[in-house]
């Protein structure tokens, strides 16, 4: 692996969005928040992932505003919590979302899970009204399962543009990356280093020895090169850069294969209210 840091350049973008994106889930205290968000945007990142439920989207968008970035060059996207997704609610809570991020718009509007309050008509309906008044860019769905993806697709008339779940070489997702691919949806990789867990994997281990790069990295360039979209969430810069720099690594088709036949240990983030539950 080179050494050098990646620009903004070597990070592919698919359907106008950067494939590799910050997350932010458990990045709660605000200064810290902010400070990784304007740390990530500096070296290079220019995709951020919040939602309502993590609490943070004023300090995402107090370390977008820190940062010597242009506003309109980040792809900023966040989600409506499953306690807000009737019609009325999906509306007054987006509001309130561009208000605590400080914008005028958002690049991306996630269902974040199709459960509890979800009703595919009047969630997406206004989400629908909420495109056409130039408050959400685009629209996205997460955690949907290949029925409930291709009924939104049916119901909405503006194009769903991603499926945002979990997906990393212990939860592979073969299936529904075939299905996204089918549709037409770029699917987004959440808990792209499974939590941690893929640090500890033996065959990223070696793998990763081999390029002189990071468990981590390997990850993030396996999913790049499915042309998964990935947004690890990293708090210090130290990881904010190790998850940037996998853009420097290319895998052989031989070590995909042996991502590949990793043994499988199942989803990480696992509510009751997951639907496949
Ligand atoms: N749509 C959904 O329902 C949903 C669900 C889960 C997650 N997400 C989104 O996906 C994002 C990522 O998922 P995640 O937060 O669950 O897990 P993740 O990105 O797979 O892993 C994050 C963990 O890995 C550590 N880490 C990051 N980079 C590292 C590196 N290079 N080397 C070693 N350790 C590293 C982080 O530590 P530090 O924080 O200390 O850097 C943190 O403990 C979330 O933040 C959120 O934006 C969405």
């Amino acid at each position: 692996m080179s050494g050098d840091t990646p620009t903004v350049d070597d990070c592919p973008v698919s359907n106008d969005m950067p494939m590799l994106g910050l997350g932010t889930w458990e990045n709660a205290d605000p200064a810290t928040c902010q400070e990784s968000v304007a740390t990530a945007l500096e070296m290079g990142y220019r995709h951020v992932d919040t939602a309502q439920a993590y609490g943070n989207e004023q300090a995402v968008g107090k370390g977008i505003a820190a940062a010597d970035v242009d506003r309109e060059d980040v792809f900023l996207a966040t989600k409506v919590w499953i306690d807000n997704l009737a019609y009325d609610d999906v509306i007054e809570t987006t509001e309130t979302s561009l208000q605590r991020l400080g914008v005028d718009s958002v690049d991306l509007m996630y269902v974040h899970w199709p459960s509890r309050t979800y009703d595919p008509e009047a969630t997406l309906g206004a989400l629908n009204e909420l495109h056409d008044d130039g408050k959400i860019d685009r629209l996205g769905v997460s955690n949907f399962e290949p029925d409930q993806l291709r009924e939104a697709i049916e119901i909405s008339d503006v194009p769903i543009v991603a499926n945002q779940v979990e997906c990393h070489p212990l939860f592979q997702q073969a299936e529904l990356r075939e299905v996204c691919d089918a549709v037409g949806v770029d699917l987004v990789a959440y808990s792209p280093l499974a939590r941690g867990d893929v640090l500890d994997v033996p065959e990223l281990r070696e793998i990763a020895g081999d390029h002189d790069a990071s468990p981590a990295q390997v990850s993030l360039a396996w999913l790049r090169q499915q042309g998964v979209t990935a947004i690890p969430k990293a708090t210090s810069e130290a990881h904010i850069r190790d998850n940037w720099q996998s853009l420097s690594v290319t895998l052989s088709d031989n070590e995909i294969d042996r991502i590949e036949a990793i043994d499988e240990t199942g989803r990480r983030v696992d509510p009751g209210f997951g639907p496949w539950n």
